[in-house]
């Protein structure tokens, strides 16, 4: 199966959208191209949580070079709390609300499943550094559980039927990492509650929030360069459900994979790196060709290219681009 990341739940004006005409046969042609080749396809539902109407303001500075887009992101990060906490309450069940309704328009494009991404508006309403509410949506834990309870209901609401996974960004509390998402010490009370609203598995991973080497982290990170880095979190999740728990981060060989399957530390691995560096893995893994693999080096060079809006390049598919 295939992840399609950041299918945004609203409407919106920049990149492809379930809701106009354009955006829908994308999707639908997207998901003929990929069913033909006998695979399957999620659509991960995201909401951002950047302030775009914030965002003007840095417009100038951004056309006359004075911004570069690095120094842009670190702003609008530190927008993201103040704008989290100042949503209405009426506008945050709205944007649930939309996660019911953005499911419904991707099943009908020809999704066979959909990923809530709880990174992102989700995450930050997770978030106790982030959410600063005082409302339904803020405060204890179970509160900032909601945003991400109500989205699954809604979702669950409008297609009883569909699987629901829900990528669970956990921030490290020792030594600390992430700021969107479910503190580790949280897991226990977010977990039970997704579940309870229709979550059908959990694809786990560390917390985000500006600084993409935690996330996507490189071989040598001090913390997360061994392969497989994430799977601790997976281990916390697996005794508090008994829901499929998807790994992800550094999976890079089919032997460390297996291993991983066969002690039933996941039910089943997501890649992403090793796959741009070697779109044939799955395909070579299960033909038994494990040694003709580009193994991913987890050099992050791809996210040079996709943080200069030109394409997730692998070293392996254009040596020029290093
Ligand atoms: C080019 C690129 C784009 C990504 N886009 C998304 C995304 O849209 N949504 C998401 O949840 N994760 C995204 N990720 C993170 C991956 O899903 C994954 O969690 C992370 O890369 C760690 O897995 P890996 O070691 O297999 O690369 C992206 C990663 C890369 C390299």
């Amino acid at each position: 199966m295939i992840i399609l990341g950041d299918v945004p739940v609203l409407p919106q004006k920049f990149g492809p959208s379930l809701y106009t005409k354009k955006g829908f046969a994308f999707y639908q042609a997207l998901a003929q191209a990929v069913h033909q080749e006998g695979c399957l396809l999620c659509a991960q539902l995201h909401q951002s949580d950047s302030n775009i109407k914030g965002m003007v303001k840095y417009l100038p500075g951004v056309l006359t070079k004075k911004i570069s887009h690095d120094q842009l992101r670190e702003l609008l990060n530190q927008e993201v709390g103040p704008y989290i906490t100042g949503l209405s309450a009426q506008r945050v069940s709205q944007i649930t609300q939309a996660f019911g309704q953005a499911a419904q328009l991707a099943v009908q494009a020809g999704f066979d499943m959909v990923q809530v991404h709880g990174d992102r508006m989700c995450g930050s309403f997770s978030s106790p550094y982030f959410n600063r509410r005082t409302d339904q949506y803020g405060g204890s834990a179970r509160n900032r559980a909601r945003f991400g309870v109500e989205a699954v209901s809604a979702i669950r609401e409008a297609l009883p039927q569909i699987p629901i996974d829900y990528k669970l960004a956990v921030i490290q509390e020792d030594p600390h990492y992430g700021k969107a998402g479910v503190p580790e010490s949280e897991l226990s009370v977010f977990v039970p509650l997704l579940e309870k609203a229709g979550v059908t598995s959990f694809h786990v991973t560390l917390a985000d929030h500006g600084k993409l080497s935690d996330t996507i982290p490189p071989k040598n990170h001090p913390d997360f360069g061994e392969e497989g880095c994430f799977l601790k979190f997976c281990d916390q999740v697996r005794s508090l459900t008994r829901l499929p728990i998807c790994g992800v981060g550094g999976l890079t060989h089919p032997d460390f994979v297996e291993e991983q399957l066969a002690q039933r530390r996941i039910d089943c691995a997501a890649l992403s790196r090793a796959l741009l560096a070697d779109p044939a893995w799955p395909r070579k893994a299960f033909s038994g060709q494990v040694r003709g693999i580009n193994f991913c080096r987890r050099c992050n060079q791809c996210l040079k290219g996709m943080m200069s809006h030109q394409g997730a390049r692998c070293i392996f598919e254009k040596e020029e681009f290093l």
